[in-house]
Order: structure tokens, then sequence, then C-alpha cells
């Protein structure tokens, strides 16, 4: 029987070049932080893997993303590598790794890269491009993310959708822009309405990637724990939730315990059994 030919491994160019309107299909990004997980969404299929620093409120316990440093995302990125996915494998730059300058950001991104991420992804515009350029120059693929930038959750006064009036879609624009002309290969555009996502998609050349910015984009990303129902949280409105894993995991586990605590668990079919020889000899020892 012949062989089925393996999917080729997905790039940051082969992503750059995908618009809807050259006739290309949607670009699918999720994110993971584990080598399982990796596999699960690699194996149904998508296009990249975001490393994303929301492991901070999705896995790690914390309240925002703000909480999470270089190393930890390392250790995840890593975890993710490992699975060797087909898909394109994009880390985020934590906060404060790309903002006190260009070599502090170069330097953080290298620990990524090392680690197994094969792009970068950093947050804001025109202020951020010293440390894109800086990145780029070393070879390494930037993705932006504008919008609802959750590292500014202080900023901006809380989780809210932006660019609602036209002096601050035309601003986003504008660093949409920048973004692409200093060679950021995608754009995520997070929390904007429908007509924002449409207009940006519209300005650029390189993919937009939306989450909560409406169907115009080039592609669309959720955060897997969301899409699961695997997250503690509410979900924000732009998610879609595909399964219960949450109960499906619970009713697992209180089916284990109830095993456990009747003796049904372990059963003749999980269990090592003695030769007849060492069971005699057991049963010989005194006490
Ligand atoms: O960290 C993350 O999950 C993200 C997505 C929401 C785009 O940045």
């Amino acid at each position: 029987m012949a062989e089925t030919p393996k999917a080729r491994k997905v790039t940051a160019p082969a992503i750059a070049s995908r618009k809807r309107r050259h006739g290309d299909q949607p670009i699918v990004m999720i994110t993971a932080y584990d080598t399982p997980f990796a596999r699960v969404v690699d194996d149904a299929g998508v296009d990249v893997i975001l490393v994303g620093d929301s492991v901070a409120d999705n896995v790690l316990g914390f309240e925002h993303t703000l909480d999470v440093d270089v190393q930890q995302m390392a250790h995840h990125v890593a975890a993710v590598a490992r699975a060797r996915p087909r898909a394109l494998v994009v880390a985020d730059l934590p906060w404060m790794s790309y903002h006190v300058d260009a070599a502090d950001a170069l330097r953080n991104a290298a620990v990524l890269v090392r680690a197994g991420a094969e792009a970068v992804k950093l947050e804001g515009g025109r202020r951020r491009l010293a440390a894109v350029h800086a990145i780029l120059d070393a070879e390494i693929p930037v993705m932006g993310h504008l919008g609802l930038t959750p590292q500014s959750v202080h900023a901006m006064g809380g989780l809210k959708v932006q660019a609602r009036d036209a002096e601050a879609a035309a601003e986003l624009e504008l660093d949409a822009k920048a973004l692409a002309a200093a060679g950021c290969f995608a754009i995520v555009i997070e929390g904007v309405p429908d007509a924002v996502g449409e207009s940006v998609t519209r300005s650029i050349d390189v993919p937009t990637i939306g989450i909560g910015a409406g169907p115009a984009c080039d592609g669309q990303v959720l955060v897997l724990h969301d899409v699961l129902g695997l997250s503690s949280r509410p979900a924000p409105k732009f998610v879609r939730r595909y399964a219960d894993l949450a109960t499906v995991a619970r009713d697992a586990v209180a089916s284990y315990a109830a095993d456990v605590r009747d003796g049904s668990f372990p059963g003749e079919a999980e269990t090592y059994h003695a030769a007849a020889e060492l069971r005699r000899a057991l049963d010989q020892q005194p006490g």
C-alpha cells in the first residue's frame, strides 16, 4: 500500500503569504502549552500553535498574563516543541521582556527560539518598532498583536473592546501598517469591532489573525482552554466552546474515586499476578 505523504511543515513565510483576498483558506491558530495538547491540536490540523502568555491565567492559576516571565514561557515552549508539530510554533514574548530596550528584547526572543519557538509574538504597534527590528535583524520571524492587548490591562482600564471610534481605529490601522512595513509576518487583531478587523485586513498585505475581531480577518485564533471548556472564568463573547472537557474530566475522576472506595479498582485486568511459587513463599513468611 502506498504511504500517505506527510503534510509539509508550516513556516512563517508560508503563513505570511496567506491572504483570503488571494483565495487562500483562513489561517487556523490555537494556543497550546504542553506536549499532549500540542499533539492533539497538531493532529487536528491547525496551522499555527501559539504558546501564549495566556498560559498564566489558563494553566498556572494567575489572574493576568502579566505574571509570567521568559523562563516560564521557555519551559512551556519547550514542552510544545517536543511534540514536533507540523504546525508553526509561535511563542509570546511576555510582559517586560521587550519593553526595556531592543537588545533585551532580542536576548529574550533568542531564549524562546532556543526553547523551540519558530517565531515570536509581541504586543503593541509603533512604540515597539525598535524591538521588532532588532528581533527581525536576527532572522527571527515576528508576529504582531494589536487592539485589546492583555499585557496593557492596567493602561486600558480592564480587558475592554478597543478602537471603538474612528480616531482609535485609524491609529490601530497606522500601527498595523507600521508592523507590516517593518516585516512582521502576521498580525493578531484582538477585541475590536468587526468593521475595524475588516478595514485593517484590507489595508495590509500580511495576514491578520482575529480574536474577537470579526469574520473578515485572514485567520482566527482562540485559547485552547476556552474551546475545550476547561477555563474557570466566564468565556468572552468571541469564544465558541466546542467541548465540555471539565465535566468529562470531573466525571472520569469521580468514577475512579468511587471504584477505589468500593474496592472495584484495581481489578483482575489491572493487576500484576504473582507466580504461584512467589505467592507460596510470601504466604510462608512469618508475620
Ligand atoms: O496569549 C494568548 O493566548 C494570546 C491570544 C489571545 C492571541 O495572545
